[in-house]
Formats: C-alpha cells, structure tokens, sequence
C-alpha cells in the first residue's frame, strides 16, 4: 500500500510540531485514513533529543482526546528523502529546513503548516508557546487543529487517485 509521509518540524520538537503531528494523526485516523499515512515530526534544535512533549503541550491535547507521547528527534537531512511533504510552523523553521536541503525537489517539499488553517486569521506562523503561559499552548492547539484538517484536504486533493474507494 502507498503511504503518503508527512513530517512536522518546530524548534525544539517538544511543543508545537509534537503537538501538529498528534492532532493530523487525530484527525486522520477520524476520517479512517491512518493507513494511508505515515506521520512523525522532528526539530530543527538538539535541546530537548529524547524527551517527551512539554507538559502543557499534553495536557491541552489531552483535553481535546489526543495522547502525545513522542520522544523528541533532530531534523536530519536524510528526513527529505523519508517523508513527502515536510511541515514546518515558522519561517525560522523553514530556513533552517531549507539550508539543509541538496536540491529543487527536496525545497518543494517544505511548506508552512499555518497556510492551511481553516478560518485563518491571516497570520502565518505558529507562534512558539515555550516561554509563555497556558493561554499560548492552548491557541497552539487550536491552530493546529484547524490546520490539519486543511492539510488533510489539501493532500487528498493532490492524491485524489489514492483516495478514491
Ligand atoms: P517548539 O518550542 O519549537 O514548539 O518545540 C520550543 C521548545 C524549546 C525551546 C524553544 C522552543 N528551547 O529553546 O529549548
């Protein structure tokens, strides 16, 4: 079976793509899809290598039903040829993600997460909750929420062969 490989990369890989990569597999896995995915996250930091998701970060998904018990991994190079689209949740992300990459085709790969959100806001950024209060974990949830289910649209448009039953 072909699986369509998705990859979300933040910072530090403790908050905000922990948190991306739990609420696309929710909603995949909603829309009995999750066999046709493979889905991680990374980040482009080496702080936090082996850890699990900020506390906060799981207790605010916790509350919306999603369990996150990744253990956080750096971005490796090797990651462009591993995943089809690579998600990245600020421009910060996206140039260290893209200074890494060896060619055009691994570039296309990369694309901002926010760009999908469904009643956007226009802003494009997840903004990085780390150093701030609950109230900035818990609008991290709800972006990223809102934006996998305009992600998934989007992917099932680009692969409407693969999705037809
Ligand atoms: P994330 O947040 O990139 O959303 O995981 C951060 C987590 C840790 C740090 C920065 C951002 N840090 O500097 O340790």
């Amino acid at each position: 079976m072909i699986r369509i490989r998705v990859l979300f990369v933040c910072l530090g890989n403790i908050c905000r793509s922990p948190a991306a990569e739990g609420a696309f597999k929710h909603i995949v896995n909603s829309s009995k899809l999750g066999e046709m995915f493979e889905i991680d996250s990374a980040g482009t930091g080496d702080y936090h290598i082996g850890e699990l998701p900020h506390e906060i970060t799981r207790g605010v998904a916790r509350k919306r039903g999603i369990v996150l018990d990744h253990k956080a991994r750096q971005f490796r190079s090797s990651d462009f040829s591993r995943f089809d689209y690579i998600i990245v949740m600020d421009d910060s992300n996206y140039r260290n993600v893209i200074a890494l990459a060896s060619d055009e085709t691994e570039k296309d790969k990369v694309v901002k997460f926010r760009q999908f959100e469904r009643e956007s806001s226009g802003t494009p950024d997840v903004p990085d909750p780390y150093f701030g209060g609950l109230e900035g974990f818990e609008n991290v949830q709800d972006i990223v929420l809102r934006s996998s289910e305009g992600l998934l649209d989007w992917i099932q448009k680009k692969h409407a062969g693969l999705f037809q039953s």
